[in-house]
């Protein structure tokens, strides 16, 4: 059992309890590989921001759960030498957690945050499941992160044709009865590239959000499915051999709407996807006798901190807030 303390990791609790006051949200970026762990603490640093690192089930498959952990604790120490030692908030967060086990399993790994992800399950089995793991992880200090409604597209190996949007009559009775710290809903966000299609009005429900908070006031809510897809990014890599029609994603005029709100942790992976694979196309196309990997992830890694930057300083509102 590793504990997240001696890690210099942090829970999410009072992070998110500022972040409610303060009226800006927490970067939650997924990390698979050392550029993308680079750009976001380079990024985070530099905004002086806090930061959740989000470890999905594909991650932990990918890259392996053991070096993913050594690589977050590899980062808080790098964010103290970006930072003359005096470092920003990190959290790490498992994301998308289906089942108790998983949920256990990086709690003992020195996670410091897990979502239990019980959406796809019936009203009952959720707050079970969600209970279960909550009763688990409060004995560690670690919190918990659960989720009422699905959002369309595909999560994990999970897919739902329509949104169920979260019913606000049921958010009161989840919360006191799992007990866990923050709430993902479903307003109309969506994981992926392609969230609305041409011609529907791209619009999150900003209104079912209100009654939420109306209900839960000052309860820490969390937005998956927030990236932007930005057009500038889809451009270039169109215009370097991509093939991407019609990727829409959520105006940052309504996540920034929603962070000044009770929204206090944006999950933010498609858009980095985009800035990494735009780069490395660019140079692929403009520089064809390349073949030294640093050579297209060292331009791949900018372009993904420059985006964080941008999205900490003018869409969550979280930059400058590492030391409130
Ligand atoms: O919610 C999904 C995240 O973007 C993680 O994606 O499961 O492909 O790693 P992944
Ligand atoms: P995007 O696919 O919109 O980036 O959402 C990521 C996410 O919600 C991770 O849990
Ligand atoms: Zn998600």
């Amino acid at each position: 059992m590793i504990n997240f303390k001696d890690l210099g990791l942090v829970n999410s609790r009072e992070l998110f309890a500022k972040a409610v006051k303060g009226g800006y949200a927490i970067p939650a970026y997924n990390f698979n590989n050392m550029e993308q762990l680079q750009a976001i603490i380079q990024a985070c640093c530099e905004s002086n921001s806090p930061v959740i690192l989000q470890v999905s089930s594909g991650a932990r498959k990918y890259a392996n759960q053991t070096l993913l952990r050594y690589m977050a604790q590899g980062a808080v120490e790098y964010a103290k030498e970006l930072t003359n030692g005096k470092g920003i908030p990190i959290v790490l967060h498992l994301d998308h957690g289906d089942t108790f086990e998983l949920c256990k399993n990086c709690i003992e790994y020195g996670f410091s945050s897990v979502m239990i992800d019980g959406s796809h399950h019936s009203y009952e089995k959720n707050i079970e499941l969600t209970r279960q793991v909550v009763e688990y992880a409060h004995k560690y200090d670690v919190t918990v992160e659960g989720e009422l409604g699905v959002l369309a597209g595909v999560e994990d190996e999970v897919s739902a044709e329509e949104h169920t949007y979260t019913q606000p009559d049921e958010v009161q009775d989840f919360v006191s009865k799992t007990g866990v710290d923050s709430l993902a809903i479903s307003i109309g966000t969506s994981h992926g590239a392609f969230k609305f299609k041409p011609g529907q009005d791209p619009k999150i429900r900003l209104d079912i959000l209100a009654e939420i908070e109306k209900r839960l006031p000052g309860f820490p809510i969390v937005l998956h499915g927030s990236s932007s897809v930005p057009q500038d990014i889809v451009k270039i890599i169109n215009q370097y051999g991509g093939k991407l029609k019609d990727a829409i994603g959520i105006g940052e005029d309504q996540l920034r709407l929603a962070a000044k709100s009770a929204v206090c942790k944006i999950n933010i992976d498609s858009d980095g996807r985009l800035a990494m694979t735009a780069a490395i196309r660019k140079v692929f196309a403009e520089k064809p006798e390349e073949f030294d990997p640093r050579k297209y992830l060292g331009p791949a890694r900018d372009m993904l901190k420059e985006l964080m930057i941008h999205k900490n300083n003018n869409v969550l509102g979280s930059s400058g807030h590492a030391n409130d």
